[in-house]
C-alpha cells in the first residue's frame, strides 16, 4: 500500500468516525461508536494499524504519526461526547420543571394545645385566671383533701403511680383546687390545665400520661345554676351552639355530681358509630364542691359554696378533629399536625 493511499484511509477513518461520535445520543450508542472505531478485535483503527507493514519502510514512519494523531482524535472526541451525554442526562434527573414547588415546613401546634388555648380563653373572659400546680403530689392533695375514703380503690397501687411512700404522679388536677383554696380568699374562679397519671394501659382510648383542664369557682351563694350556665356557655363557645345535657355523677369530692354531654358533633344528635348512636357524647365531669373538701382546705363551708369541672383536652380535640384514636396524639407524625392545625 502506497503512503497516499493509507492517508486516504485515515482520513475517511476520521471523518466517519467524528460523524459516528456526533451521532451517538445514548452511553450505549457512544460504547458502540467506540467498539466499532477502536474496539481491539474488529475496530477499524486496529485493522489500519494492521496495514502498516505493507508499506514501504522508510514511510512508515509518516504513516505512523497519521494514525496515531487520528487515534487521539477520536479518543478525545469520545471523552467529549461521553461528558456532554452525562451532563445532559444528569440535568435532566436534577431540573424537572414541571414539579410543584417545595412548600417550607414551620412547626405547628399540637391539636390538644390548641384545644387548651380555646378552653382558657374562653374561661379567661369569663374572669377565670390560670393557676397551675405540682404533678408530684401527696396523698393528702391527691386524694385525702378531695374527700376520697381511705380504702378507695384510686388509692391502690393498681391504679396510682406512686414516687415512695406518700408521693404520687397526680391522678387529676383536682389537687389545684385544694392548693388554690389555701393560698387565696374567695372570691375564687381559676383554671387550671396540666398533666396527670394513670397507670392505664395505653389503648385507643386511655394513656398513662394525659392533659387535664380543671374549673374552680368559690364564693358566697354559688349555686348549681352557675355551674350550669358557665359550662352551657363554654360549650356554645367552644362547639358552636350545641345542645348539652347534664346527667347525675358521682366524685368524692363534689356533691351533688354531674357529667356533661355535648350533642354528638358528627351526627349532631341521630347516632352514628362515634357516639354508639347515643346521640351524645360526654366531655366533662362537675360538680358542687363537697363541704368537707372546703374546710379541708381551710375555708369556711357555711359560708362558701363554689362548683368544679374537670375534663380532657385530648378527648375534646378528638371529638372536634375526628381523631379516632388517641395515640395518634402521641406518635409525633407531622403529617397529622398539618393536617389539624397547618
Ligand atoms: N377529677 C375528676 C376526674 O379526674 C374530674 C372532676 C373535676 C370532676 C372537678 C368534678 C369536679 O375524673
Amino acid at each position: 500500500m502506497t503512503l497516499s493511499e493509507f492517508q486516504q484511509l485515515v482520513t475517511t477513518l476520521a471523518d466517519d468516525g467524528a460523524k459516528l461520535i456526533d451521532q451517538a445520543t445514548t452511553a450505549s450508542s457512544l460504547e458502540e461508536a467506540r467498539t466499532s472505531l477502536l474496539g481491539r478485535k474488529s475496530g477499524r483503527l486496529p485493522d489500519l494499524f494492521k496495514q502498516l507493514p505493507s508499506l514501504a519502510p522508510g514511510e512508515l514512519r509518516e504513516a505512523g504519526s497519521l494514525i496515531n494523531a487520528v487515534k487521539a482524535k477520536l479518543e478525545a472526541a469520545l471523552e467529549d461526547r461521553r461528558r456532554q451525554l452525562d451532563a445532559a442526562s444528569s440535568s435532566k434527573r436534577n431540573v424537572d420543571l414541571t414539579m410543584p414547588a417545595r412548600r417550607q415546613w414551620l412547626g405547628s401546634k399540637h391539636p390538644v394545645t390548641l384545644v387548651i388555648e380555646e378552653i382558657e380563653d374562653i374561661f379567661r373572659e369569663l374572669g377565670f385566671t390560670i393557676a397551675l400546680g405540682p404533678e408530684a403530689e401527696t396523698e393528702w392533695y391527691n386524694f385525702t383533701a378531695l374527700n376520697f375514703p381511705a380504702d378507695h380503690p384510686a388509692l391502690d397501687l393498681h391504679d396510682t403511680l406512686y414516687l415512695g411512700e406518700n408521693v404520687m404522679l397526680r391522678t387529676h388536677t383536682s389537687p389545684v383546687q385544694i392548693r388554690t383554696m389555701q393560698k387565696f380568699k374567695p372570691p375564687i374562679r381559676i383554671l387550671s390545665p396540666g398533666n396527670a397519671y394513670r397507670r392505664d394501659f395505653f389503648d385507643a382510648s386511655h394513656a398513662p400520661m394525659f392533659a387535664q383542664i380543671e374549673g374552680l369557682a368559690i364564693d358566697e351563694g354559688v349555686s348549681f345554676v352557675d355551674l350550669k350556665a358557665t359550662l352551657t356557655h363554654f360549650a356554645n363557645r367552644f362547639f358552636g351552639t350545641t345542645k348539652t345535657r347534664f346527667r347525675p355523677s358521682y366524685f368524692p369530692f363534689t356533691e351533688p355530681s354531674a357529667e356533661m354531654d355535648v350533642e354528638c358533633q358528627l351526627c349532631h344528635g341521630s347516632g352514628c358509630p362515634s357516639c354508639k348512636g347515643t346521640g351524645w357524647m360526654e366531655i366533662l365531669g362537675a360538680g358542687m364542691v363537697h363541704p368537707s373538701v372546703l374546710n379541708a382546705a381551710g375555708l369556711d363551708g357555711d359560708r362558701y359554696t363554689g362548683w368544679a369541672f374537670g375534663m380532657g383536652p385530648a378527648r375534646i380535640a378528638m371529638l372536634r378533629y375526628d381523631i379516632p384514636d388517641i395515640r395518634i396524639l402521641y406518635d409525633s407524625d407531622v403529617r397529622f399536625l398539618y393536617q389539624v392545625s397547618g
